[in-house]
């Protein structure tokens, strides 16, 4: 679809079961705000994610664990107000919801009622399956996270694929298929060898995102600051860099300086006037005091 034609229809979690069906591409990207919303709807996409990302990406922490409920509903909230037609996912933040079903129905409800997210998402953890049975009986629907899961990470052996011995794929695949049967809607697999993904998508029935997951899911994930080139620093292997704003945006800031400190802007282009006469009425006006 052209960048210029996002149509306005909502989707519903049905068409993404269709498109599963009919072997047609998924197409998600994470959001942080009212622009960057505006951004991925013009541009088409079919999932917008709330990512925890948002808390390195966005509000400059050194991983995920820190950022709270209240920090990711304001973006989430944001974020809904620039978007009409892809499904809105709320990521529930580290902490918001391993204790207890009661906590997680709690936290879900909040970004369902706050900040009008369709589905929320939760980590792979020892509490996920539980948690999204009984998110998925409270009749909120749920993406589970299986593979590299960032909350988890230090864990996990840090940011680095997981699933790569026999034995290790077997826990991914055993994560996915028990988060399917606790009734998630969409499942997301980053960072495992593309042979994972291959071995899991013939035992799935939901759609399948992937990153850093080889080609073979029924959709990919990235976090915008990645592809457009918005973060400095290093991005991981499975990132494609569409663009470069960061650079982009530095050149347009140091133009803008350098302008400023020349004397070039503002030019009288950008000043406003006083109407006819109404200059000389005021310097007589100060004259007289
Ligand atoms: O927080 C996030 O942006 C994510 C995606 C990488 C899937 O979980």
């Amino acid at each position: 679809m052209s960048a210029h034609a996002a149509p306005t229809k909502r989707l519903a979690l049905g068409d993404l079961a269709a498109k599963r069906d009919a072997g047609e591409p998924i197409v998600m990207v994470t959001a942080y705000d009212f622009p960057s919303a505006q951004i991925v709807e013009a541009a088409g996409v079919d999932i917008v994610l709330v990512g925890d990302s948002a808390a390195m990406t966005v509000l400059g922490y050194d991983s995920t664990v820190p950022v709270t409920i209240d920090e990711m509903l304001m973006l989430t909230k944001a974020v809904r107000r620039g978007l009409t037609r892809p499904l809105l996912v709320g990521d529930l933040p580290f902490g918001s919801y391993e204790a207890s079903d009661e906590i997680a129905i709690a936290t879900a409800q909040r970004f369902i009622k706050e900040a009008g997210v369709d589905l929320v998402k939760i980590e792979r953890g020892g509490t996920t399956v539980d948690r999204a049975r009984a998110l998925v009986n409270a009749g909120i629907p749920v993406v589970g996270h299986v593979g590299l899961t960032p909350q988890t990470a230090t864990a996990l052996g840090g940011y680095r694929a997981q699933g790569r011995t026999a034995e290790a794929a077997l826990a991914v695949i055993d994560d996915a298929l028990a988060l399917q049967a606790a009734g998630v809607s969409l499942l997301v697999v980053e960072a495992v060898p593309s042979e994972v993904t291959a071995a899991l998508m013939p035992l799935l029935d939901i759609p399948v995102i992937g990153i850093g997951a080889g080609a073979d899911a029924d959709g990919q994930v990235l976090v915008f600051h990645d592809l457009l080139g918005i973060y400095a620093g290093g991005a991981a292997k499975f990132v494609k860099r569409y663009a470069d704003l960061r650079a982009a945006s530095v050149e347009g800031v140091a133009a803008y300086a350098d302008e400023v400190r020349d004397g070039v802007y503002p030019g009288p282009e950008h000043g406003y006037g006083m109407p006819e006469g109404e200059a000389a009425r005021l310097r007589e006006l100060i004259a007289g005091r």
